[in-house]
């Protein structure tokens, strides 16, 4: 089977155009440019990446940005006082508390003091609630991105068995909480694997749709796919490549290169769902500017 590319490269750089020339429209009538600030707590490089990848965006639709960085061993106290004054900043629209924490921190302790009007990750209770009930609310940016990279391709999901693997409360729950949905993409059949999943394979193999988020590179095989499968790869791992000047290099959940012929579409890595999430959160922040506005 000849396989076409879910290009998130592409549609992220056309959204952010779309929201450039928002922003444009709103500070011409003397509008507010939206902000986004993002807290970054200790030294992983894996965080530090995506939160520079945030900041860079926000820096091309003409958003304003800032970071909190602060390092691993502040307190717990701290960090609340943190996100207290941004709920009360006047200046920030929107932000995030890029995760994970370090573990002396109680990271859902954080989330839930972030206000849910400025919670542009959707990681909220009230937020998630929302969401699952259907309800108008920020979505969690990963899982949202891959919504809007099958709609934005015209992959029409209604009544496709799809198949998430990964219960994590940033990907796996509300990306199939989003799928099962009465929307378009959505009105899918979904089945939620995970680490406890007795033979996986019989699941993927069903998949007409299959999302992956394990964190474990090229755990996909083409033998546990069946032909003609749309599949999303929402892992980011890095791997060792003595090719490459750096030593290593980025791939996915799926063993791209003999997977890919059994399908009819499938995400790159990098340059899949990784630009969704960014161009999401840029949209969700807009929304969050609109909304206090
Ligand atoms: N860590 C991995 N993904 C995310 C995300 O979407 N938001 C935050 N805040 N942290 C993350």
């Amino acid at each position: 089977m000849s396989y076409k590319i879910l290009d998130g490269k592409k549609t992220s750089l056309s959204i952010q155009q779309e929201i450039a020339e928002e922003v444009n429209k709103i500070v011409e009538a003397g509008g507010k440019r939206p902000h986004l600030s993002a807290v970054l707590v200790g030294n992983d490089p894996a965080s530090k990446a995506y939160v520079g990848h945030k900041v860079k965006a926000c820096k091309v639709v003409g958003f304003e940005s800032s970071i909190v960085e602060r390092p691993s061993n502040i307190t717990e106290n701290e960090l609340l006082q943190i996100v207290e004054e941004l709920n009360n900043s006047e200046e920030v629209d929107g932000f995030i508390v890029q995760l994970p924490l370090p573990s002396h921190i109680d990271s859902q302790k954080v989330i839930e003091a972030v206000s849910p009007s400025k919670d542009v990750d959707g990681f909220h209770p009230e937020n998630v609630g929302k969401m699952s009930l259907g309800l108008s609310t920020f979505k969690p940016a990963t899982p949202a991105g891959v919504m809007t990279l099958l709609e934005r391709h015209g992959v029409k999901t209604e009544g496709m068995h799809a198949v998430v693997i990964g219960r994590s409360d940033i990907v796996g729950n509300p990306m199939s909480a989003l799928l099962r949905m009465n929307t378009e993409p959505g009105n899918c059949t979904v089945t939620q694997c995970h680490s406890r999943t007795v033979d996986l394979m019989s699941h993927t193999l069903q998949a007409d749709l299959l999302i992956t988020a394990i964190g474990k590179p090229h755990f996909v095989t083409a033998d546990m796919v069946k032909e003609g499968v749309v599949i999303v790869d929402v892992g980011i791992n890095r791997i060792d490549d003595p090719s490459r000047k750096s030593g290593s290099r980025l791939t996915g959940d799926v063993d791209f290169e003999n997977v890919a012929p059994k399908c009819s579409w499938i995400t790159p890595v990098p340059g899949g769902v990784g630009p969704m999430t960014i161009a999401t959160l840029l949209e969700n922040t807009l929304r969050a500017a609109n909304d206090r506005s």
